[in-house]
């Protein structure tokens, strides 16, 4: 069967890498665009990507789906935050949490993300994907991105950025967003 064409709208090329193994039979590439993306103004992940889906639309080739993605960590001790606004929220996100989580018992947090795949002729699907887990007390580790050094995942005792890109292409939340927009196209 032809490989799905398709476009990730996003300049991130460590989501690209985990979403093209979570995603087997769809040919991804980054959306190139130089008219700068949108700010990230939805009210949720779910806009947000979204957004970011209908954004890519246009500078996609008509017969390419166009992938949106959006993700961010929440910490239960913080109500949630950083949230949607994760990319944003400080120059330095994972000195920023150690900072606010200093002397705080409560270290639980999740990574959430949503993937929303608009195709050719406008079909909308969509996944979500949350990894449960904790904030630790210091940086570990030097693979993945963002707030890996800090996050330790349900059931592990290493952060994400210990446990490698291999465990994130077959873990991560990006990966369990992706798994649920395939059952969701299937
Ligand atoms: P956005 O979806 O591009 O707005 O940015 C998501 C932000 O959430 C990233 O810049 C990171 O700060 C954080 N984030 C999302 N997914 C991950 C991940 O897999 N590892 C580490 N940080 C992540």
């Amino acid at each position: 069967m032809a490989a799905v064409k398709a476009r990730l709208a996003s300049g991130n090329p460590h989501k690209l890498e985990e979403l093209r193994a979570a995603l087997p039979g769809w040919a991804i590439e980054l959306l190139e665009t130089d008219r700068g993306y949108p700010p990230e103004a939805g009210a949720d992940y779910y806009e947000n990507a979204r957004g970011k889906a209908a954004f890519g639309r246009h500078s996609a080739d008509p017969d390419e789906w166009v992938l949106g993605e959006d993700s961010g960590i929440e910490a239960a001790a913080l109500g949630g935050a950083p949230g949607t606004a994760s990319a944003r929220w400080a120059d330095d996100g994972v000195a920023r949490l150690l900072e606010e989580l200093e002397g705080v018992a409560e270290r639980g947090a999740r990574y959430v993300c949503e993937l929303v795949a608009l195709g050719p002729d406008g079909e909308e699907r969509r996944g979500t994907g949350i990894l449960e887990g904790a904030i630790g007390l210091e940086r570990r580790g030097d693979e993945g991105f963002g707030y890996d050094p800090v996050f330790v995942p349900l059931g592990e005792q290493r952060t994400v950025a210990e446990l490698g890109n291999d465990w994130k292409r077959a873990n991560s939340h990006r990966t369990r967003a992706a798994a649920a927009l395939r059952a969701a196209l299937s």
